[in-house]
């Protein structure tokens, strides 16, 4: 058997972790995963890496972790190796679950997750109740307010702020309550108001600092505790909306390796790794709202083919306004809307939103079309969407690559009606996996972003002591 060759205990580890993998992404999504862990006992990182597609691995033999160990022989364990058990418990029941095609919870589920939006129905759903049931965060208590523990919670970062009040200040079950039991760790900086209170003049040295603000956290708490150093990062994670977080990298790329960094602006050609980091979507909310109106009229009242109102920013908007600014009835561009007009109220009369990447690669207006039961179409380079691990996109939006803009009417209207009225209906149906719910709500943005985390976690092992 191919495991037997396997010397390193981290190298059969990661072996059977990987079988986990391919199961659970589908052979579209091949993912060669691979992951550094430092050795517990050395400061320097003595990593393994393994990398392997979907195809080469084997079925898994039943972990023998999984075994229920009894309470006496409990107490002499550490606390990582506790927790490295509930994880392989986790993914033992996600395993069953894939072959079953079914799940076990011990409560009442109230949303099965069923249908082709979903890459393994199965494989999420009961990753999801492993989730609810098991995954405990730490939020590291350092830092003052107003740049750590707090974010905004309107305009266009709002989600920064949102995902740091539902966790910390509400707080959050998945809070753990000590570091101990914790699966992840959270880092509650905010780079959008650290840009708020230092970033006055705008000016280049403003990201000198917001790269020492980062590093000084990190420094701190790693020399403080020992879970950094224990992962080299690697179940630490970060939150943020603005366009500039993937800049607290520059010039410590060793040092933020593992570390996971969830973000609007996933945009791959800016040192954003599918594998490691999280792509989140971004939200345009008002004051005291969690989501835009819901203006949607049903399929068949929706005359105008496609819409997209919004400001000249960055280089696909030129080309947009360039083919289609104010020049067609039924593919409506417009840079400035009509005060008079309502801009969710057009999204609800519209076929297919129009969600072309402005100075980030992320749009408000893929919520918001969502909320408006209008089928999103992403005009983007680079952009890695929100929740592919566990979303087939390609079931509920259109993509059109930044060169075909031109093509835009003749590729919507080669849509036939049947297949748009799917993908619409599809658009319904995901869009709770797009809500804000203050509390949170099972299935909802916050979980779907804290899934991603939890995936993540479930990816990798951390070394026991042995
Ligand atoms: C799936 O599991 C649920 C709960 O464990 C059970 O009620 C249901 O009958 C099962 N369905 C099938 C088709 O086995
Ligand atoms: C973690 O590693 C760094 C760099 O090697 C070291 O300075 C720090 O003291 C370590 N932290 C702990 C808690 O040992
Ligand atoms: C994504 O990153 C690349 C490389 O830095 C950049 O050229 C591109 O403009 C970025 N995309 C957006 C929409 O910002």
């Amino acid at each position: 058997m191919e495991t037997m060759e396997f010397r390193s205990p981290y190298l059969l580890l990661t072996f059977l972790v990987l079988s986990l993998t391919a199961l659970y992404f589908s052979p579209l999504n091949q993912i060669h995963f691979s992951i550094k862990l430092s050795s517990s006992s050395s400061s320097s990182s003595s990593s393994t890496t393994s990398s392997s597609t979907p195809h080469q691995t084997q079925n898994p033999e039943p972990e023998p972790d999984t075994q229920i160990v009894p309470d006496h022989v409990k107490q002499t364990k550490s606390n990582t190796e506790r927790i490295e058990e509930d994880l392989a418990r986790a993914r033992a029941a996600i395993r069953k679950a894939i072959v079953t095609k079914n799940f076990t919870s011990d409560r009442n589920e109230i949303y099965i997750p069923r249908g082709s939006v979903y890459r393994n129905p199965y494989a999420f759903h009961q990753s999801h109740i492993e989730m609810v049931k098991r995954f405990k965060i730490w939020a590291y208590k350092e830092g003052d307010l107003p740049m750590a523990h707090n974010g905004p919670t309107t305009y266009i970062y709002s989600i920064e702020g949102q995902f740091i009040f539902e966790m910390e200040t509400r707080p959050s079950p998945f809070m753990a309550q000590h570091p101990d039991e914790a699966h992840a760790f959270f880092i509650p900086l905010s780079v959008s108001k650290i840009t708020d209170y230092q970033f006055r003049p705008h000016h280049e040295t403003f990201f000198h600092r917001l790269v020492r603000i980062f590093k000084d956290y990190i420094f701190v708490i790693a020399d403080k505790y020992p879970y950094w150093n224990r992962s080299s990062g690697a179940d630490h994670f970060m939150v943020s909306c603005h366009d500039w977080a993937s800049r607290i990298e520059r010039k410590n790329h060793k040092l933020y390796e593992n570390f996971m960094k969830v973000l609007c602006n996933a945009n791959t050609s800016e040192g954003f790794k599918p594998t490691r980091d999280v792509s989140i979507p971004e939200y345009n909310l008002k004051a005291f709202n969690l989501g835009p109106p819901r203006l949607g009229q049903p399929p068949d009242k929706r005359p105008i083919l496609a819409f997209f109102a919004g400001a000249a920013h960055g280089d696909i908007r030129d080309i947009l306004f360039k083919y289609w600014k104010d020049k067609d009835g039924e593919v409506q561009v417009y840079e400035n809307l009509d005060k008079k007009k309502n801009y969710h109220g057009l999204m609800g009369q519209t076929k297919f939103c129009l969600c072309p990447s402005g100075s980030e690669v992320a749009s408000p207006r893929v919520v918001e079309a969502m909320y408006a039961g209008c089928v999103p179409v992403l005009i983007s380079d680079y952009y890695a969407v929100p929740f592919d691990d566990v979303l087939d996109w390609n079931k509920f939006s259109v993509q059109i690559p930044p060169k075909r803009i031109p093509e835009i009417k003749t590729i919507l209207k080669g849509i036939p009606h049947k297949k748009y009225l799917k993908l619409q209906k599809r658009v319904m149906q995901v869009s709770r996996h797009f809500e804000l719910n203050r509390p949170a709500k099972p299935f909802d943005v916050f979980h779907m972003v804290l899934h991603s985390v939890w995936l993540r976690r479930l990816n990798f092992r951390l070394p026991v002591a042995i």
